[in-house]
């Protein structure tokens, strides 16, 4: 199967929509990857204040708790109570950012750690409220403990949120990095790609074009050549085919032209030849004598100028109808009295071939609408040929017929025993100029008669064909439409 130009193009650019496509696929899926990531080292920012936040008020809460111990003032203890509030509800709300399991163990300690120092506070403060000495043995021991211990935790997780946020940051770099190199690549490759099509398509037909432009040139020129076997797109070749038909059609019809010039040159020659020497005779006084002979001379210039002005309105006629501007007196009348008047009239040229020239019994006809000097030419043209065509000691039948039961129509029908037509010619037959050359014909005549008589049926609203017999001969027949 060969690719058309449409298929080339559509899978060209369908393949570089396609390359687009994936490429905003990529480009959104990191862009997503890269909006996780900043999210995420902007919340561990915050997270990261709010444990140093939590850093500075237990280091406030245990500043505030030695003031009171030693001062016993209630000041001291109404701003550890305020602190210790704020840090047990800072201390919930922050649990639920402790995103990995480790943090959450060492928050968990820490949770523990702050729970045991206000244990021991309390302990201390009762004992201290019911007259101890501060501090008791080991409080002071156990308070250190503990209090590093909270510290030591809450580094360890801000270090870890740091960490966290320092390895987000490498990943959101290294995803626009990613996204920068591959919009790069597959932006040069889909130019690229571009590119190719574009210039492998458009070199299949430019070079179509070029040698089509040269080829036409050549016609122009007048020599009639083919293109061969081009190779791009089925529509180029297609082009070439129907530039091959077109090269073949004019070269023929220049053919035809010179070989109808020839033989119009010749048909006018002819009779013009001799009206010339009838009329050089009769100046010189050659038949001065004899008035019978110079009658004779006289009804041969007469005879030979009634062919030539026949020859002329012919190829009048014809160009008259070509261009649609013949003018019909349409009559209705039979066609029989036609008919027989034309067969009578064909009737010595039949006998000086020996050529049987037969009408059959013709049926009763419904009346038709004609012009009947032109369809006289039809039927005298048909008749003429099979007599022209038939060899010697022939037979040709004139048959009419109504077509249908509606008798809607009248047909015609001249059959001869002659050679025929060839099979491939039988299209061509009535294209004006188109002879055939059939075996032991002598081909006589211009050409138009059946080209002529074509464009009066058809005139007439009727329709003209030939087909052959088997056995040898043809049969024409026309058909015209009942008034
Ligand atoms: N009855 C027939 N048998 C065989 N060939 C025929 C017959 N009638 C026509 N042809 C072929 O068709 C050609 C065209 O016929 P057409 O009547 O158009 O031209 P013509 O008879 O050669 O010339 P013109 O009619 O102009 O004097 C003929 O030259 C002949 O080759
Ligand atoms: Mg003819």
């Amino acid at each position: 199967m060969k690719f058309t130009l449409l298929k080339r193009l559509t899978a060209g650019y369908g393949a570089i929509l396609l390359m687009v496509i994936l490429l905003g696929v990529f480009v959104a899926y990191n862009l997503n990857q890269l909006n996780g990531l900043i999210r995420g080292t902007a919340a561990d920012g915050i997270t990261i204040n709010q444990m140093e936040q939590l850093r500075e008020a237990m280091f406030s809460l245990t500043s505030f708790e030695k003031k009171f111990f030693i001062s016993r003032d209630a000041d001291f203890r109404e701003k550890f109570m305020e602190i210790r509030n704020y840090l047990n509800s800072e201390l919930g709300t922050i649990a639920q950012r402790m995103d990995t399991e480790s943090k959450q163990k060492q928050y968990a300690e820490v949770r523990r750690l702050y729970d045991q120092y206000l244990g021991l506070f309390n302990a201390e403060d009762q004992r201290v409220a019911a007259g101890g000495s501060y501090p008791s043995s080991d409080y002071e021991s156990r308070n250190e403990v503990i209090v590093d211990g909270i510290n030591y935790r809450l580094k360890g997780i801000v270090d870890s949120f740091r960490l966290d946020r320092e390895k987000k940051l490498q990943a959101s770099g290294a995803v626009s990095v990613r996204v920068l190199d591959m919009t790069l690549i597959t932006g040069v490759a889909i130019i690229a790609f571009g590119i190719l099509i574009s210039f492998v398509n458009a070199r299949s037909i430019n070079r179509s074009i070029v040698m089509l432009q040269k080829k036409t040139r050549e016609i122009a020129r007048g020599r009639y050549v083919g293109i061969p076997a081009l190779g791009g797109p089925p529509e180029i070749q297609a082009l070439a085919d129907d530039f091959n038909r077109m090269s073949d059609k004019l070269k023929q019809l220049d053919e035809l032209k010179i070989d109808f010039i020839n033989r119009v040159s010749h048909d006018l020659r002819t009779p013009l030849t001799a009206i010339k020497e009838a009329s050089d005779m009769l100046m010189e006084g050659v038949y001065a004598d004899s008035p019978e002979k110079q009658h004779q001379l006289l009804a041969i210039t007469k005879e030979e100028c009634g062919r030539l002005i026949n020859s002329v309105n012919r190829i009048l006629d014809l160009s008259r109808m070509e261009v649609k501007m013949m003018e019909y007196r349409f009559q209705p009348c039979s066609l029989v009295p036609l008919i027989q008047r034309t067969v009578l009239k064909l009737a010595p040229l039949a006998q000086s071939k020996e050529i049987e020239l037969e009408l059959c019994p013709v049926p009763d006809l419904p009346a038709v609408k004609i012009d009947d000097e032109r369809i006289g030419q039809v039927l005298e043209n048909l008749i003429g040929n099979a007599i022209k065509f038939t060899p010697g000691n022939g037979r040709v039948r004139v048959q009419a017929a109504p077509m249908s039961k509606q008798r809607d129509a009248v047909g015609v029908a001249v059959i001869d025993t002659g050679p025929g037509i060839p099979e491939a010619d039988l299209e061509f037959i009535f294209d004006k100029f188109s002879r055939v050359s059939s075996d032991g014909q002598t081909a006589t005549g211009s050409g138009l008669g059946l080209a002529i008589a074509k464009h009066i049926v058809e005139d007439h609203g009727g329709r003209i064909w030939a087909r052959n017999r088997t056995g040898n001969g043809s049969t024409f027949i026309f058909v015209l439409p009942a008034a």
